[in-house]
């Protein structure tokens, strides 16, 4: 079977490790690929557009294509790819431009969950016409107050401030200024919610759903959970503080609720569904809805999956998740990722990386790394992610830190606390 990934980082790694010890025969082609993708797979080289991708598709024949990031889901390549007449019998995991508007749009997302009773912070919508009104909003509660551009901002789409005179400049700027584009066109502001947050990752088929293990993420650049949000820099899983009956509140309230919205709207829908929760007094909430894996997180949700990966896409496609029944390994995993100096700002790249080949108890998943004259060069702000296990996440990480002191590279930076939390 001829397997396209779309999207070439740890996340995307991940993908390919688990395709190719699947059980099938399988074909893996990447597209223009860091340094540990592009010598697993068959690399294509070309600028990422539809066009381009349905020749890339007809050309290497491809049967299942499996989308990474969000974007393309965002601009429609299932629907793309389905209404083609020439590659429409192509396989697709990931959802249809109408389910993707779960990650697409807040204010989108935020309807949907008020329809269907899902527990979220409270909120209301505004756009340049009615900034007056949201102005009156914000002054009618109490800070802090959270201001979310309504389209993607590659994670950075949220502000949070503590002062009314600050929340009405981030609006204005949003709005009047179009601080993040297009995306803040309309502007989504939200009551704050106050607790600790966790990721639950969905497996989707249109009728059926399963639940993956919980996962936790560190989203800030620095220690303590402060300074910039960022992609993520190390994540935790399974999450120490979730037990049965979280999970039956998360089930019955969340996601339940959220496939049957999905199913009762019409849209089409196979693939991940990832939604951000927070605890609050032992309530869960949803933050927000991704339509597909989480990075850093599936670093360590998919290694504790045993099932054949590819056996678990296919049953996506073919509507029979109720069939299928997870193997879930209980070791703990823990990623540590290492980025490069300035990130998620601006930062410098092409330094040489060293000493990956002496890691022997932690699997390292490239993100940011390309191969060049055989040396292995920093290519991005996320550089990898160092991922081990053991019985305990306190070993794990131990084993994460160990390993990270060998891989040596200019401008080299970690977090030193994750799961500090914990
Ligand atoms: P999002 O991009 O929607 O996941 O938001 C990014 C981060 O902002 C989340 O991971 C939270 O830490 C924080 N956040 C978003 N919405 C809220 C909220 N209503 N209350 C408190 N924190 C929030
Ligand atoms: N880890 C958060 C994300 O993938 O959006």
């Amino acid at each position: 079977m001829n397997i396209l990934v779309i999207g070439s980082g740890a996340r995307e790694h991940v993908y390919f490790h688990k395709l190719l010890n699947s059980k099938t025969d399988v074909s893996l082609f990447s597209i223009n690929p860091n340094a540990a993708i592009s010598s697993i797979s068959k690399a294509l080289y070309f600028d990422f557009n539809f066009q381009n991708l349905k020749q890339a598709i007809i050309n290497n024949s491809i049967n299942l294509v499996l989308v990474g990031p969000e974007i393309p889901l965002i601009d429609g390549v299932y629907d793309f790819i389905k209404s083609d007449y020439e590659i429409g019998n192509t396989i697709v995991i990931g959802p249809s431009k109408n389910g993707a508007m779960l990650e697409g749009s807040k204010d989108f997302a935020k309807n949907f969950m008020s329809k269907y009773n899902i527990p979220t912070a409270q909120s209301k919508s505004f756009t340049k016409e009615s900034i007056s009104e949201g102005i009156n909003y914000l002054k009618n509660k109490k800070g802090p107050y959270v201001l979310k551009a309504d389209g993607p901002a590659a994670g950075k789409g949220v502000v949070i401030v503590d002062k009314f005179d600050e929340a009405k400049i981030v609006l204005e700027d949003m709005l009047l200024n179009n601080s993040f584009g297009k995306s803040s066109e309309t502007v989504v502001i939200e009551e704050f919610l106050s607790g600790i947050e966790m990721s639950c990752f969905v497996l989707f088929d249109g009728k059926n759903c399963l639940t993956l293990p919980y996962a936790k993420d560190y989203k800030r650049i620095s220690e303590g959970d402060v300074g910039l949000n960022t992609g993520g820099m190390g994540s935790i899983s399974p999450v120490s503080f979730m037990d049965d009956e979280m999970h039956n509140k998360i089930e019955e309230r969340i996601i339940k609720p959220t496939v049957n919205g999905l199913i009762n709207e019409g849209i089409e829908y196979k693939g991940f569904i990832f939604i951000g929760l927070i605890n609050v007094n032992g309530n869960p909430y949803v933050i927000e809805y991704n339509v597909r894996m989480g990075d850093p997180e599936t670093q360590v949700v998919l290694p504790r999956i045993k099932n054949d990966f590819l056996e678990i896409l296919l049953a996506i496609e073919n509507q029979n998740l109720d069939q299928l029944e997870l193997e879930i390994n209980p070791n703990h995993y823990a990623n540590v990722v290492l980025a490069s100096k300035g990130y998620p700002e601006s930062y410098n790249k092409g330094f040489v990386i060293k000493g990956i080949e002496n890691i022997i108890n932690s699997t390292v998943f490239h993100a940011g790394t390309l191969l060049k004259d055989n040396n292995v060069l920093t290519n991005g702000g996320r550089v990898m992610s160092v991922v081990s296990s053991a019985d305990n996440f306190k070993e794990a990480l131990k084993q994460s830190y160990e390993s990270i002191g060998l891989i040596e590279f200019e401008g080299k930076i970690y977090r030193k606390d994750i799961g500090f939390d914990l």
